[in-house]
């Protein structure tokens, strides 16, 4: 299966149950929204979930461009992306939480063909405030698949405040032989879909309270399935990644795990640009500018001649988004040629506290990073 064969399955599987298609949002929420960008699927959905009447019904499925600020530091391992693909499907006070962890079963077992052996789910066990998820553990141990309770882990909100609840994490065996241990004890299992009970609300006193309908909100990450479904090790080795990293080794010589950062910030700075984004110093351009600087301090780390124009048409086209990533990778050029004489005045000689480096990032803008490969 390509990734176009996977989200039509996706998408046939829960319109055939009745959900109806919706539009994906921009990655751009709209200026009342606190949130810099879109971070999951139920993100845009938040007044339905909060009991307004959609109008396109209680059933819902899409497919929507995410990006989360949150996971930059574990981008570069084998499965964390900054922009992402979610799939989603919701029931919005309809159908009842096992039922949604049945279809979802039922989907990875007989539309994706996944044996029930490489899953493992784990559940809400319970804290001061919400019993354990005892009605998801039935479901689960009546479907066979092996569930474990965890106390922090499987808890599902969006914010501070907001509609929030327990939700069930399913995961896939990604190791070579049979499965161990449960996602809790080894690695190798890795999250691919969650199902969120949406039953309460919490307040800004941080207090629950019921929400007027209980809803189910599940997302699963595209690029991930796609890995797990391909039978590859990393999100970089599926087709979502073509033509990436196929051209950029051609152009660098990289690290795996630099040349995974290269791959994912480039790509993700090209949709965030494309959604009208320009680099600055605050908000939404503060995270552009971060994730350009961050590929040009890894490339330049070893060979400070390299260049965004060596990317080619095929990566970035000819339009705006070049225009933006040439004019980000000039000024960066100068603020290091400024920081280059700033790190060779007497005061900075021997090795820098961690004063010295705040003092750098914050009054002359230059990325520990940088500052630490420079001294080395
Ligand atoms: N909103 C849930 C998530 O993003 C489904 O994990």
């Amino acid at each position: 299966m390509n990734t176009d064969d996977i989200v039509r399955t996706f998408l046939d599987f829960y319109r055939e149950r009745g959900h109806e298609l919706i539009t994906g949002s921009s990655l751009l929420p709209p200026p009342s929204d606190p949130v810099l960008f879109t971070t999951s699927g139920m993100h845009p959905l938040t007044p339905y979930l909060l009991g307004r009447p959609h109008p396109q019904g209680r059933r819902l499925v899409n497919v929507q461009r995410c990006l989360r600020t949150t996971d930059l530091d574990e981008v570069g391992d084998l499965t964390h992306l900054t922009v992402f693909d979610m799939l989603g499907s919701w029931s919005l006070g309809d159908y009842d939480h096992p039922q949604s962890l049945r279809w979802g079963y039922e989907l990875l077992r007989d539309g994706f063909g996944i044996p029930r052996e490489k899953l493992y789910v784990t559940v809400f066990g319970g804290d001061e405030q919400v019993g354990p998820d005892l009605e998801s553990l039935d479901t689960w141990r009546e479907l066979g698949v092996p569930v474990e309770s965890t106390r922090d882990e499987n808890w599902w909100s969006n914010g501070p405040v907001g509609p929030c609840g327990p939700d069930s994490e399913i995961f896939y065996w990604t190791g070579d032989g049979s499965p161990e241990g449960s996602p809790t004890s080894d690695s190798r299992w890795v999250e691919i879909w969650n199902h969120v009970h949406m039953r309460l609300e919490r307040g800004e006193d941080g207090g629950l309270v019921p929400l007027p309908q209980v809803s189910v909100d599940t997302g699963m990450g595209l690029e991930r399935l796609v890995a797990v479904l391909q039978g590859r090790r990393s999100v970089y080795e599926t087709d979502v990644f073509e033509p990436w990293v196929r051209i950029v080794p051609t152009l660098w010589v990289l690290g795996e795990r630099d040349m995974r950062i290269v791959c994912d910030h480039l790509r993700s700075s090209i949709f965030v640009i494309g959604e009208g984004v320009r680099p600055a110093n605050t908000g939404r351009g503060y995270v552009l500018r971060r994730l350009i600087r961050r590929v040009l301090t890894v490339l330049w780390r070893d060979d400070d001649s390299r260049t965004l124009s060596d990317l080619p048409v095929e990566l970035v086209g000819t339009g705006t988004e070049r225009e933006v990533l040439f004019d980000e990778e000039r000024r960066f050029g100068q603020l290091l040629e400024r920081g280059r004489r700033v790190l060779s005045r007497s005061e900075f000689r021997g090795p820098l506290s961690e004063e010295d480096y705040h003092y750098l990032h914050d009054t002359h803008g230059l990325p520990r990073e940088w500052v630490a490969g420079l001294l080395r």
